[in-house]
């Protein structure tokens, strides 16, 4: 399928969804969202795909939502089109792994939707922020719950109160991202991480994802209760079988996804 605002790309069992509005420094447009809902939804469909990567340009994950499409919106049109939620979600609602590769800026919306990912990993050169409060307004899309949760409260405070940015090495070590990279090695080793994930078993991979997600949902306890129960119902699987088999015979695993 073509797009405006994206292009895609497949990479063995790795689906490369690149945000591209380099005028915008792909700022989020309904466009861009819409495009975005309709690639999440095909990858996680599609049977060949195990792993989702989410990237930007060099200069830009994203600059944000698109400030020039929302400066003259009324509260009455935003709650009427469910502005934000209507396709902004999908992101959360995917269900194989989605990894943000992040370069350059992530501010505001690029931030959040980086967040809406299971792991960001970023270039030396990323830079993120919620600058909301610099242009009036105030993070729409998950970023005082999601950033507060991550990094804690008193980084989170200071991001979206001051607005300032957060550079890659800062990130790292407050837990925003997984790992940092040189630029020039971003993509690659987003691919390599991808593909590592994708040769495990698919159904699998998902119920990490399930169970991890879960943790920021619920109690400790009833997670962990959440967690046994997954647990248990991989031993439905054949892939745990050939798995757990493949150790004990000393070879590499060969899962089927099933
Ligand atoms: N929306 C619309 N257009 C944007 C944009 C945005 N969020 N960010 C950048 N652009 C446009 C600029 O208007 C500019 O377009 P023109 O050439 O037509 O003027 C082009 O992208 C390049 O941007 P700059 O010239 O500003 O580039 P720079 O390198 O000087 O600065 C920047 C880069 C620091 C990222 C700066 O563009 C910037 O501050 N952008 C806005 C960041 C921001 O406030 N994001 C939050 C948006 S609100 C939000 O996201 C709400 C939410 O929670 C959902």
């Amino acid at each position: 399928m073509a797009y405006n605002c994206l292009e895609t790309e497949t990479d063995d069992r790795v689906q490369i969804i690149r945000l591209s509005r380099p005028e915008a420094l792909n700022a989020f447009n309904n466009e861009l969202m819409n495009e975005l809902t309709d690639a999440l939804k095909a990858a996680d469909a599609d049977p060949k795909i195990s792993c989702i990567i989410i990237t930007g340009s060099e200069k830009a994950f994203a600059a944000g939502a698109d400030i020039k499409e929302m400066a003259d919106k009324t509260a009455t049109e935003a709650y009427l089109e469910d502005f934000i939620t209507s396709n902004w979600e999908q992101v959360t609602r995917t269900r194989k792994p989605v990894i943000a590769a992040v370069a350059g800026y992530a501010l505001g919306g690029g931030c959040e939707l980086a967040m809406m990912c299971d792991f960001i990993i970023a270039a030396d050169n990323a830079k993120f922020g919620q600058p909301e409060i610099t242009i009036g307004a105030i993070p729409g899309a998950g970023g005082t719950q999601r950033l507060a949760r991550f990094i804690g409260k008193s980084k989170a405070m200071d991001m979206c109160l001051t607005g300032r940015m957060m550079g890659a090495e800062e990130a790292e070590r407050c837990g925003l991202v997984s790992r940092v990279v040189p630029k020039a090695e971003l993509m690659d080793t987003a691919i390599e991480v991808a593909k590592k994930i994708a040769g495990y078993s698919r159904p699998v991979s998902m119920m990490v994802k399930e169970a991890v997600n879960r943790a920021f949902e619920t109690t400790l306890a009833e997670g962990v209760l959440f967690e046994r129960r997954l647990f248990y119902s991989v031993f439905a699987t054949e892939d745990q079988k050939e798995g757990m088999k493949a150790f004990i015979e000393k070879r590499e695993p060969n899962f089927k996804d099933a």
